[in-house]
This record gives structure tokens, sequence and C-alpha cells, in this order.
């Protein structure tokens, strides 16, 4: 499986910003190694220009930050599968945890936004993650199950491995410069792992499962070499071409 090396942008940089970044680290990648893909989500107003500055980079995509569940409507502020892929996203992001957490988003609406979006031809990677209080109380288990069970429930038995990522990003290790340690990554990794191939049993062995939380330069490489680990979804260190270049290249 090819390692999936995702930049999260959450709610930085403007149209002109994004293209300058994304042009750089298209120089700064270089050819691309056979083995690993980059997968950019930039804010919604700059994907246009994310999108030509990516141009025709082989092993290069994007995708939106979010969606919401409908073809269409009347939805103040929304935006639709449809509008992504005709921005030029392949991917979207679902369940971040800065939209459960800080926009109250639940497993349920995770779960429909998940659903709709495969079905409307966007790939998904889909954002699970435990609280420190969770953790602390022996809850890890739980809230990964909880998480997978709720927000896969109405994805198809037969659903192509390739366009399902999860992302596990424990929210105590999310901007706070706190990694989880490798023992702790491996075992999250193994549970979602074995959860996944539980629910699927033809594709689960093949959903790559990112880590996230506090990626940098200098840690990005031992964690992709971790079992189960098929890529990262980086915040804060992938706002820099530099920086984000190294880690795609670790
Ligand atoms: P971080 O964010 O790399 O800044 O910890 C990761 C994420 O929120 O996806």
């Amino acid at each position: 499986m090819k390692k999936l090396m995702a930049a999260n942008w959450k709610m930085y940089k403007t149209a002109d910003e994004a293209r300058q970044t994304a042009d750089a680290l298209v120089k700064a990648v270089g050819t691309l190694p056979g083995d690993r893909e980059v997968l950019i989500f930039p804010p919604f107003t700059a994907l246009h220009a994310a999108h030509d500055a990516l141009g025709q980079a082989a092993g290069f995509h994007m995708g939106g930050q979010d969606v919401y569940p409908a073809e269409e409507g009347a939805f103040t502020g929304e935006i639709a599968p449809g509008m992504l892929k005709a921005a030029g996203c392949g991917w979207v992001l679902t369940g971040h945890s800065e939209r459960r957490h800080v926009l109250g988003e639940t497993d349920a609406l995770v779960g429909s936004k998940t659903a709709f979006s495969l079905a409307a031809g966007l790939s998904v990677c889909l954002c699970i993650g435990e609280k420190l209080d969770e953790r602390e109380a022996g809850a890890l288990t739980t809230v990964i199950h909880r998480q997978l069970e709720t927000g896969l429930a109405d994805v198809p038995a037969d659903v192509d491995p390739g366009r399902l990522a999860i992302a596990y990003e424990p929210v105590w290790a999310i901007g706070t410069g706190k990694v989880a340690g490798p023992a702790e990554i491996l075992e999250a990794h193994a549970i979602v792992r074995a959860k996944l191939c539980a629910m699927f049993p033809s594709a689960g062995t093949d959903m790559p499962i990112l880590y996230g939380g506090s990626v940098k330069p200098d840690n990005a490489a031992e964690i992709v070499g971790l079992d189960n680990v098929d890529g990262v979804l980086v915040g804060g260190a992938s706002l820099q071409a530099d920086s984000f270049s190294r880690i795609v290249l670790a």
C-alpha cells in the first residue's frame, strides 16, 4: 500500500498563500517516490488556487476539509460533494476532531457525511480519536469502536478500500506538540485494523490508516514505519512547504 501523506491546512491561508505554498511544495518534493501519495486539504476559498498550483504533478491530490450530506439545498454556509468535485477535489475529510469537539458534530452526522460523500464519488478520510479523559478512563477501545461503527454505519460492505481512509488522531496530541509514542500508535492502529476487518471482511485489511497529531519532520519517518500506519495527517507542520516536503519524503 502506498503511504498517504496528508496536509490539513485548517483555517489558514488565503487563495494567494495557498497557491504559493502548493507551488513551493511541488518544487520541494520533486519527483514523488513511487510508494508515496500526497493529499492537501486547503480551506474552501483556496481550493481553486491550490488546484491550479498542483497542476498535473503526479501523485498529488486535493480534498475538502468538510462537506454537507446533500446534493444541494437551503443549507447556508455548507458545501456539497459536487461543489468540491467541481473545484478539483477527489477527497474529503469527515469527523475531524475540531469539527466534533469545537463545532459540536455528532457521530451520526459524521456517519451521514461519510456515506453520502462516498456515494457521491468522493474518497473519504474519516477522522477518529479519543480525548484525554476518555483515554485516562480506559475507554480507548470503546471510543474507537463507537466512532467506527457510527462513522461507517451506512458504508456498503463492498466499498473500494482505496477510497476510504481512517485517520487516527488522539485529540490530546493535536496541535499540542504531544505526539503519541510508538507503543500507543501501534496499540490504537491495531484496534482500528481489527475493527475494520470485522466490519468489512474483504476490504478492511486494505483501508489505509493514517496517524495524526503533532507529526513533524523529525518524527515522521519513525511513525510511517510502524505496523498498520499507512500515512500521516499533518496540521501545523504542513503549513510550510519546506517542513511538509520533509515529512512527505521522510
Ligand atoms: P497537528 O494537527 O499536526 O497540528 O497536531 C493534526 C490534525 O489536526 O489533523
